[in-house]
């Protein structure tokens, strides 16, 4: 290897001694600062809470039905102010109390950033999602209810220096909803990129939002639609399920990105299309939205434990509980059941909101839902979301956070 003679000017010197000084000025600073608390909240905290408020209360503003099963939600801040401008393509989590249970569902924001401006962001709800809180809503919520959500959340958004100038975007049903968010950012001049949807659909009665993919479409080159149809041969849209022959046959020449949103049947079959594309590994990306619906079909899964019932006691904020939870469910849906109120949001092990310190017992964890980061693999932590009991389980779990906006 050769040599290599690195020249320090005089710059560099005193650049090199203002750095080696840095820990001894900071401590100086922090011995001479008061000992006692702030009495105010400093205009910068005041902007950051702004930007990244934990919760939002809105009012509905209006109901639009959006297809035969869907319906679109119009959510306006209850205090009339703008909304933190948010990434398109991110989430919120919608707070849902039924009966004695409080759950939350994630629903992506799939308006243009433009209207959070005026303090509104849409959120589709369709009536077949997996689980029993969107019929709830499509059911119960009406025009003038207050809904609390947290603020915008998720990592499925363009990102420039990681993503291909070009995304290929595969939803199923309502997994279009963050390629709607994206296709206005673009055509509003907030995100710069090349998306092409590719949007599977049972019958063409079904597509949801048709009409205003068509009209971004026409309004902005860089967004395209290709309609595959699943249950209907017709004129005009592709036929079957989206495979690799059809993603290359749209995505053209050159790199490109694939984004997914759909329920987990797509992806489960998307796996495979996608692996025989070759892309690299930071070209894939795709958005989750709730916990694996069948653990026993997951790498690993002790098979003995399918249909029992375990003991979980549950510690939080001093208070115990025990509470029955299936092996089928999350350790987050026993909590819900007993209504317990948990911090939740992502609900696919991905954010980390529910983080919670395992005292005691098994758990299982698949390996596509395990978002635990280092430090909560070394300090015994698991996200009760995306974990399901393998035996009797003791569990310490946080109080939800409440700080609304
Ligand atoms: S709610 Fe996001 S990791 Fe559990």
């Amino acid at each position: 290897m050769p040599e290599v003679n690195y020249k320090v000017g005089l710059i560099g010197k005193l650049d090199m001694l203002k750095f080696k000084n840095m820990p001894k000025v900071r401590n100086a600073a922090i011995d001479a600062s008061p000992s006692t608390p702030l009495k105010g909240i400093e205009p910068t905290n005041e902007k950051a809470k702004a930007h990244h408020p934990k919760q939002i209360e809105f009012v509905i503003d209006d109901i639009l039905q959006n297809g035969p099963d869907a319906k679109t939600v119009i959510l306006k801040k209850k205090d009339g102010e703008r909304l933190p401008l948010f990434r398109a393509g991110q989430y919120i989590s919608v707070d849902v109390p039924i009966g004695t249970t409080h759950t939350t569902r994630s629903y992506s924001i799939c308006s243009s950033p433009a209207l959070a401006r005026e303090g509104i962001y849409h959120i589709t709800v369709k009536r077949d999602d997996a689980g029993f809180v969107s019929p709830y809503i499509q059911d119960n919520w009406k025009k003038g209810d207050t809904v609390i959500t947290s603020g915008p959340q998720g990592h499925l958004y363009y990102e420039p220096i990681r993503d291909a100038k070009k995304v290929v975007a595969l939803a199923g049903g309502s997994g279009i909803t963050p390629f709607m968010g994206m296709a206005y950012a673009i055509r509003d001049g907030y995100e710069d990129f090349d998306l092409t949807v590719i949007f599977g659909s049972r019958t063409e009665d079904a597509i949801v939002y048709r009409k205003e993919l068509d009209e971004v479409c026409a309004a902005c080159d860089k967004v395209h639609v290709v309609h595959v149809l699943s249950d209907e041969e017709k004129e005009g849209f592709e036929y079957g399920f989206i495979s690799a022959d059809l993603i290359r046959k749209y995505a053209g020449n050159g790199e490109f990105s694939i984004f997914m949103c759909g329920p987990q049947a797509m992806y489960n079959y998307l796996d495979g299309e996608i692996a025989k594309l070759g892309l690299r590994q930071k070209f894939v990306r795709r958005e989750l939205f709730g916990a694996i619906k069948d653990p026993w079909n997951q790498p690993g899964y002790p098979e003995e434990i399918r249909g029992r019932t375990f003991n979980l006691h549950v510690v939080q904020c001093g208070k115990e509980y025990d509470i029955p939870a299936s092996a089928d469910e999350s350790l987050m849906v026993a909590c819900e059941r007993a209504g317990l109120v948990v911090p939740s949001r992502c609900r696919s092990g991905e954010c980390g909101w529910c983080h919670s310190k395992l005292l005691s017992g098994d758990v299982f964890i698949p390996e596509k839902t395990d978002g635990r980061r280092a430090a909560d693999l070394d300090y015994g932590y698991i996200h009760i979301c995306s974990s399901f009991p393998a035996s009797d389980v003791a569990i310490d779990v946080p109080a939800k956070p409440v700080d609304t906006q």
